[in-house]
């Protein structure tokens, strides 16, 4: 059975607050962390509103979201994460935001064993460990949104990660969370990003040169291969400026152009169509 009791994700946004639904369902004392008292009350709304929707549905009694409730809290300082077994930063993709927390929040943690682990998916796990002193206990532990229905997480070890902290967190997410991990090595995009993003930024691309309306090239991916949803769409549910962030990232690994993000796609995140979460992406959202 996983060790790990408590734990600290920071960052509530999209891909946070998945994560501190799925770690506190999962009966976990859970500290969220947001930059400030505004941010850290819509990563609490985040979470609720997702709990309530899931108790209209039928899938989680009023006693039990009341119970996960009671197992989060919200705080905006580092230090509020001393006591963790676990934390897990979620924070923008930005390299330079996430060294600093990781710089910081490696001295932060009181006990030996507690690991530090980011949900990024494409800044090198390499460089998170090395800037936080315990770079045996770091590594990449990637969710899929929306995290409370994703089944699959990314298990990246770096060349620095330690056998045991990869063996507990195996542990932690196969036990505790009930997900199902795959391995992937610490490269930018790592194993779904890297077939993903090329095909999201290529249906950006088409649509970009007029070759069909967004609707049409989602519903020729719905209709003829079966996806969930079509590539224009999902973009909008990852969040435009995310997808620009991870396209960047790879394609200066990688120099491949399929990787590079289109000029349409920055030209929208300069506009702050963001997709879903700004109410605007390549479809309207707003009032949904
Ligand atoms: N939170 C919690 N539950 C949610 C949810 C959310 N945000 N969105 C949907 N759900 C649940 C619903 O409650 C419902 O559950 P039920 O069937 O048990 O009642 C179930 O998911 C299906 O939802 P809906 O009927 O409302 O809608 P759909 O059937 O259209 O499914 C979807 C929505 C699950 C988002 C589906 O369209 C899908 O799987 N899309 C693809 C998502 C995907 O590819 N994600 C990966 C993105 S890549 C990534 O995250 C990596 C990053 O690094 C970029």
């Amino acid at each position: 059975m996983s060790d790990i009791e408590r734990i600290g994700v920071i960052g509530g946004g999209l891909m946070g607050s998945g994560i501190i639904e799925v770690a506190a369902r999962a009966g976990l004392d859970v500290i969220g962390i947001e930059i400030n008292a505004d941010a850290a009350k819509a990563a609490a709304e985040r979470v609720e509103g997702s709990l309530r929707r899931a108790e209209s549905r039928g899938k989680i009694d009023a006693s039990e979201v009341a119970s996960v409730l009671g197992r989060m809290r919200f705080e905006t300082d580092l230090e509020a994460l001393a006591d963790r077994d676990l934390v897990v930063e979620a924070a923008s993709e930005d390299e330079r935001t996430k060294l600093d927390i990781f710089a910081k929040v490696g001295s932060i943690l009181t006990s030996e064993d507690a690991i530090l682990v980011s949900n990024t998916s494409s800044i090198p796990i390499v460089k998170l460990g090395a800037v936080s002193g315990r770079a045996d206990r770091v590594m990449g532990v990637h969710f899929f949104n929306p995290a409370p229905v994703m089944q699959l997480v990314e298990l990246i070890p770096s060349l620095t990660t330690s056998p045991k902290t990869l063996d507990r967190m195996r542990t932690w997410v196969e036990q505790s969370l009930a997900k199902q991990p795959i391995d992937a090595t610490d490269r930018a995009g790592f194993v779904v990003n890297s077939l993903l993003v090329p095909y999201l930024l290529s249906a950006i691309r088409m649509y970009e040169a007029g070759y069909a309306s967004a609707e049409d090239i989602d519903r020729g991916m719905v209709l003829g291969c079966g996806h969930p949803m079509g590539p224009l769409a999902l973009s909008d549910l990852i969040g435009l400026d995310t997808i620009q962030a991870i396209g960047h990232s790879m394609y200066s690994e990688f120099k491949e152009p399929l990787y590079s993000p289109p000029p349409l796609l920055g030209r929208m995140v300069d506009a702050g169509l963001l997709g879903k979460k700004s109410g605007h992406g390549f479809y309207p959202y707003e009032g949904k």
